[in-house]
């Protein structure tokens, strides 16, 4: 994204601020790598929602992916009216009520159920309509967990004791033959940002402990949820789609994955201007117009550090005593709206735009209008370089939230 920044450099000054900045050329590039691969191994891959949901992207998102997946009736929804046609839905939730089966059983293309018993409760009416609805392309399947913790982080970790996601092989093997009949496939989401080798570990588990089902005619899908991190340089694809090809050979299922973060990775930023500058003892504050609470959420619970660039394409680096450094503060009554310390090379003054990197996934879809802080607009930098605002933020936004 700092190419496409230097590239546009001229236009940014341009545009008001707050505003998150995305780059088509950039989602073009995640898009390719990952339809690449579906050529290469001819496994299904689909948007997670939850990371990026603006639908004015999906038709661009539809020439590469088959589709996306949705985690209940709104993201299904909206992928439904606003991804081409052939487009597949995945839908997977913890759980579902009467109401959100009603609205998921006649869009849906694969819905996945979290636990046993809340397949057993809708299983006789998801029979019927798919019995009813022939051309519909509708299967239904279970998210397994296959207690595979390949991540340090227990706050990003399905397979963490005690779990609510996903059922046990010990769970499932409570279940009659009766209760599995009309299963079709087998879903597990288990990683974070992770490469192949943590892929393989997890599979390792899956087929040790769930290998059985697959074998069987009746199932046709595997589900390797997301988080791998495909579009990372360092990714290795070679790996995956090895394992990809063992999958479909062994067990004759079709591969689906459906990653969020590797779609949208590096292809956005957030622009923000300075407001104040005012000094605490030793620390320089600067008050910006955005919030991390509000507008890049991930910073403070993930947590972690974006990359901050300044207007001129400068990259800051963590504070050293010889250069201007600052902490970066977020605009509401939050103590701890706090990005961080940075350096920069040369003082900032107020009025002056700066940029975070890496604000496309997990940031616009966790936004609120907190402390009534502006929210940034949202904006399409075009492959021909034209801007495209997507959408305008106003009071009036801020009035339907409060009423609603
Ligand atoms: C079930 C499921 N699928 C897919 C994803 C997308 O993961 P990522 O954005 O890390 O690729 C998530 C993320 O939490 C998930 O819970």
């Amino acid at each position: 994204m700092k190419h496409a920044l230097n590239e546009y450099n001229s236009m940014l000054s341009s545009v008001e601020s707050p505003a998150y900045l995305l780059s088509e050329s950039a989602l073009r590039k995640n898009c390719e790598v990952l339809s690449t691969l579906s050529k290469e191994t001819g496994a299904k891959i689909v948007l997670a929602q939850k990371a990026l949901a603006q639908p004015e992207l999906y038709p661009i998102l539809g020439e590469y992916l088959a589709g996306a997946c949705a985690s209940g009736p709104w993201e299904a929804r909206l992928a439904k009216e606003f991804f081409p046609d052939q487009a597949h839905i995945l839908t997977c939730a913890p759980a579902y009520s009467d109401q959100d089966i009603e609205e998921l059983l006649p869009i849906s293309n694969h819905l996945d159920f979290n636990s046993l018993s809340q397949w057993l409760r809708f299983k006789d009416r998801c029979l019927t309509h798919q019995a009813e609805n022939p051309e519909q392309d509708l299967k239904f399947g279970l998210r397994i967990n296959p207690e595979a913790s390949t991540t340090d982080n227990p706050l990003y970790d399905p397979c963490a004791p005690g779990s609510r996601l996903g059922i046990t092989a010990d769970e499932l093997s409570k279940a009659s033959e009766q209760d599995l009949e009309g299963l079709e496939g087998l879903h597990f989401h288990t990683l974070c940002e992770q490469n192949a080798s943590d892929l393989e570990t997890t599979l390792q588990l899956v087929e040790a402990k769930f290998g059985y089902l697959l074998q069987r005619p009746t199932f046709k899908y595997l589900n390797l949820g997301g988080g791998h991190w495909i579009t990372k340089p360092f990714y290795n694809l070679n790996k995956l789609k090895q394992l990809i090809q063992h999958l479909q050979e062994t067990y004759q299922v079709e591969v689906w994955l459906e990653p969020g973060e590797a779609v949208a990775i590096h292809s956005g930023v957030l622009m923000a201007s300075v407001l104040d500058i005012s000094d605490n003892n030793e620390v320089s504050n600067v008050l910006l117009d955005i919030s991390a609470t509000a507008h890049m959420p991930d910073v403070l619970e993930m947590p972690y550090r974006p990359d901050v660039f300044d207007i001129k394409g400068n990259s800051t680096q963590t504070a050293s005593q010889d250069r201007p450094s600052y902490r970066l503060g977020g605009n509401t009554c939050l103590a701890s709206d706090v990005i961080g310390d940075y350096s920069f090379n040369t003082p900032l003054s107020i009025g002056d735009k700066i940029i975070f990197d890496d604000m496309a996934h997990y940031t616009m879809v966790k936004t609120s209008f907190f402390n009534g802080v502006k929210h940034p607009n949202i904006i399409l930098i075009k492959e021909d370089g034209s801007i495209e605002t997507l959408r305008q933020f106003d009071y009036a936004d801020y009035l339907f939230f409060k009423k609603n």
